[in-house]
This record gives C-alpha cells, structure tokens and sequence, in this order.
C-alpha cells in the first residue's frame, strides 16, 4: 500500500521534534553506564526535568522493570503529550513507575533521585546567575548524596551565528534557525521549523529565548548551588564519516571546534 505523504496539515510537531532531536536509547544507556562508574551501583530513579513530551522517562521505566521515573514541564499542552506519550509506549505495571507532573523545574519539589537529567539545553531559559542558581539548588536538593546531575550545553563560534541547519529526514525536513544572538547579553533565539515535500511548511513550531551560557559558567554556578564535582564530556568525532560520534569523552582540554554539544555531570 502507498503510504499517504506527510503534509503540515497532518503532522504532529511533537513526534516531528522527537524524531528529529531525541535519541532516548542513547540517554537511558548513558545515565546506566555513567552511575555504575561513579558509583558502582544501578541507577533507579529518575527525574526528567523540562521534560516536553516524557520521551526519556517512558525508555527508562521500559528499560528496567525497577525503574523509576518523574517527569516535570510547565507547558500543560506538553504535559498531556507527556500523558499520551506514556499510554501509548507502556503498559499499565510500566505506567505505574512513571509520574508526570506540571511544575517549575527550579522550584518543583518531589521524590528524592538517584539521577536528574535536563537535556537539549532546556535550562538556558534562565537568563541570569541568580536564576540559573536557582534551578541547579533546587536539583541539589532533590538529589541522593549518591546522585548525578546530567545537563547538555552547546556552543562553538557557529552558536554565535545566524543560521538555518537543515536536515532531511524521511518524511519532512526539520531546519534548526539560530535567528538572533546579542553578543553582549548573550541572548539567542531560535526556532525549530519542519518543511515537507508538498512545499508546506510548519514554520515556528518550536520557539526557544535562552541565554547561551558558556561551560566555565555553567560549571561555576554548579559549584556555587553546592555540587562538588562537575564533570565535563565532549561529543566524539568521527573523521572517516565527518560526524559526531554517539559517545561523549571525559575531558579537561579539547579543539575549540566550530560547533560542539557537551554534557555536564555534577556530584555532591
Ligand atoms: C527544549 S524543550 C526540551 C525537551 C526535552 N527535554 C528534550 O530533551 O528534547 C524545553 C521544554 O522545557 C519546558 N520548560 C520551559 N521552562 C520550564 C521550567 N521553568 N520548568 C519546567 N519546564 C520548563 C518547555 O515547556 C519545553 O517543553
């Protein structure tokens, strides 16, 4: 049977965002492999802070039948694609280990983890120290003694640019636009928009005003909300193929590459 062609009309932006820039296997393996080695131990628990649709939570309570999970948005339109996300992917017993709450990811108060993930630079919402403090003190407290804090960053001279990035995918072409950056306050704003072959468009479907915080920064502010350690892993690179890889290092120095994605790990 011919499969019907995706229009703007027909698609849902959510499933188009997580196909285009969610990989949740990889999270879930990532946060299993780092806390055995930092703690010899299996990660249980897990908070998945701006958690849009609850992708990374539905894996994780999948992944292991001990596993579980709380997931935090502010968006209600989120927190029902969150709902409708869990229906669709898990059973009941699977549900059961997963909770999805409305709240402010700085300020929300829940069970006590063994792990708190912030991905896809989600925390760059918070414009100044003071906010940013905010939000790292408040994952402090709701973390183990024996906990790690798991946060992407992006940067490179390409994050200063304007920019539209597109990549084709099979049935739609999603295109990453860095509109604006204010170099002095180090505002940027992007957008995420999705093209499809009949030419139409869903243009703005996702819209982000972050600051674009810088690693030595956001380390600070770690180390000022009370985290002890942090930790900074570089995405790998592959030469033959011209890619990133899917592995980060643990490194203190590296190439001050045109574009690079980070992950910051904090420790009591
Ligand atoms: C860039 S998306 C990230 C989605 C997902 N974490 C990912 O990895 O793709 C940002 C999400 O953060 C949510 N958000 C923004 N500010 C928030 C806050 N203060 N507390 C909780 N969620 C927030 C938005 O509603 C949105 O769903």
């Amino acid at each position: 049977m011919k499969r019907e062609k995706l229009t703007a009309r027909k698609a849902n932006i959510d499933r188009l965002y997580e196909e285009s820039v969610q990989c949740p296997e990889f999270e879930v393996s990532f946060i299993k492999k780092l806390f055995k080695k930092y703690f010899n131990t299996k990660c249980i628990s897990l908070r998945e802070d701006f958690c849009a649709s609850a992708l990374i939570s539905s894996e994780w309570v999948k992944d292991n039948k001990n596993n579980t999970s709380i997931s935090v948005d502010l968006d209600k339109r989120m927190i029902s694609a969150a709902k409708k996300t869990a229906q669709n992917r898990l059973d009941n017993e699977q549900r059961s280990r997963m909770k999805i709450r409305y709240g402010d990811s700085s300020k929300y108060k829940g069970d006590i983890v063994d792990c708190i993930l912030a991905t896809n630079f989600s925390y760059f919402v918070f414009k100044d120290r003071q906010k940013l403090i905010k939000y790292f003190s408040n994952a402090y407290s709701q973390l183990k003694k024996k906990g790690l804090f798991m946060l992407d960053a992006f940067g490179g001279y390409e994050a200063h640019q304007l920019l539209e990035e597109r990549t084709k995918h099979k049935d739609f072409t999603y295109v990453w636009d860095q509109s604006s950056f204010n170099p002095i306050t180090h505002e940027i704003q992007c957008y995420i928009h999705f093209e499809f072959s009949d030419k139409t468009k869903k243009k703005r479907a996702f819209s982000y005003s972050w600051r674009l915080w810088m690693l030595p920064e956001i380390q600070e502010c770690l180390k000022e909300a009370g985290f002890r350690y942090v930790d900074v892993y570089m995405q790998g690179w592959d030469n033959e193929k011209d890619e990133e890889t899917e592995r980060f290092y643990k490194v203190t120095k590296c190439d001050a590459d045109p574009a690079w994605v980070a992950y910051l790990v904090a420790r009591k």
